[in-house]
């Protein structure tokens, strides 16, 4: 009885080690050797001890055996059979490094996110193969050269956040390939050339703080249904944006500021709706009057077109637009009288129609700081006594 008992526990123990040895080899092969590129190529000092990566310890355990106590602690998540690795989210711990081509045999991963890290070199062209990737964020590393064309094979990726690095040329031409892609933030990097055909199912578009260039066109936004919000500020853009662009369908959040636009166009919404609630025109070289339809756009709530080269009125549809709550109108050649309207109002707006050329702005109110331009720096602009 005695012995039994004890063979009992003998055999559970053994059965114990048997699993554990089991759970030891899980991970596929190819999976490990890639992970193991991963790190290799990463530069060890720059390992912090309490690191996820110092925990990556392939002599130690399998990567996906589970539980995570000692070894493999965090950065990546496997699938629910322990067998493929389906995330890799490093975390921030200033890791510097080049992204190993040898990434293209996680072919099971849906997220990949090294940001906030010193990654640079090119992002390799066989990450294409990650079929299954649906985020892919390298925000805020040093990542260098151009965006990779083979990126655009990435038919299940969702978002693509590849914003804070060095990446220079101009985008994929086929961008538009990527049917599900839904986010696109490329913002402040070193990006030339002109806006491709977009993707069509983007809602949020940003690409801030580039060196795109050329005309905003229809083509690039044909079909994008969903897109609501556009930020392309502190770019080259040049030319006239059309009325087509402010009638996106879904579009709320504008910002195309510091470009290098001259003209806009914009129509009354259709049938009245429209979600847009921001526009940011602001310091661009846009001529001609205040466009009077914005004030049709039941939502819009801020818009600026400060600093630009704005002439003639103030339309009074805009002091009785009860939706504005901030309005940056400074830095243009308007003139004739501030509508009272803004003074008066039970709902106060916030912004400035400074630095331009009106009379009667009540030098009490917030609204007409700083002060207007001289009589002689308007008179010339008009080439005679400004009048509205
Ligand atoms: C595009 O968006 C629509 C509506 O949200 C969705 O039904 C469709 O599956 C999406 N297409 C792709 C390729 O993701
Ligand atoms: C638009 O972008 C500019 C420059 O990037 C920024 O300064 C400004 O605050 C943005 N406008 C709005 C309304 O957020
Ligand atoms: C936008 O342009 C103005 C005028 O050139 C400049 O003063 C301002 O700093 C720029 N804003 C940004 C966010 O670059």
């Amino acid at each position: 009885m005695k012995l039994s008992s004890i063979s009992n526990a003998a055999s559970c123990f053994l059965l114990v080690i048997v699993q554990i040895s089991l759970a030891v080899a899980l991970t596929s092969p190819q999976d490990i050797s890639a992970l193991k590129a991963f790190k290799a190529s990463i530069k060890p000092s720059s390992i912090q001890p309490w690191s996820c990566l110092a925990s990556w310890d392939f002599t130690a355990t399998d990567p996906c055996a589970l539980p995570r106590r000692t070894h493999f602690t965090c950065g990546l998540l496997c699938s629910s059979d322990s067998t493929r690795v389906t995330q890799l989210t490093l975390d921030p711990a200033g890791y510097s490094g080049q992204l190993t081509p040898l990434i293209s045999q996680l072919t099971q991963l849906t997220i990949l996110d090294l940001s906030d890290n010193y990654f640079f070199g090119p992002i390799p062209a066989s990450i294409s193969s990650l079929s299954n990737l649906q985020m892919l964020t390298l925000r805020s590393n040093s990542f260098s050269s151009s965006v990779p064309d083979s990126l655009t094979q990435l038919k299940n990726l969702d978002s693509l956040d590849l914003s804070y690095n060095s990446l220079s040329g101009s985008l994929p031409k086929n961008t538009f390939l990527m049917s599900s892609l839904r986010r696109l933030d490329l913002s402040y990097n070193k990006l030339t050339g002109s806006l491709p055909k977009l993707p069509p199912n983007l809602s949020e578009l940003a690409l801030k703080n580039n060196v795109l260039s050329g005309v905003i066109t229809k083509n690039s936004f044909d079909g994008l249904t969903q897109l609501e919000v556009i930020e392309l500020s502190e770019n080259s853009f040049t030319g006239t944006l059309e009325a087509w662009f402010f009638l996106l369908p879904a579009l709320q959040q504008v910002n195309l500021s510091n470009n290098t636009l001259t003209r806009v166009g914009i129509s009354k919404p259709v049938d009245g709706r429209s979600d847009l609630v921001a526009v940011d025109l602001g310091f661009n070289k846009i001529q001609g009057y205040l466009p009077v339809n914005f004030a049709d756009y039941p939502m819009l709530s801020s818009l600026s077109m400060r600093y630009n080269r704005l002439r003639g009125g103030i339309p009074l549809e805009f002091s009785h637009k009860k939706s504005l709550k901030r309005l940056f109108l400074d830095g243009n050649f308007l003139i004739g009288k501030a509508p009272i309207g803004f003074f008066t109002g039970d709902v106060p707006v916030a912004g400035s129609l400074g630095d331009n050329c009106l009379q009667g702005c009540p030098v009490s109110s917030q609204l007409c700081s700083p002060s207007q331009k001289s009589y002689s720096v308007c008179k010339q602009a008009y080439g005679r006594r400004p009048r509205p």
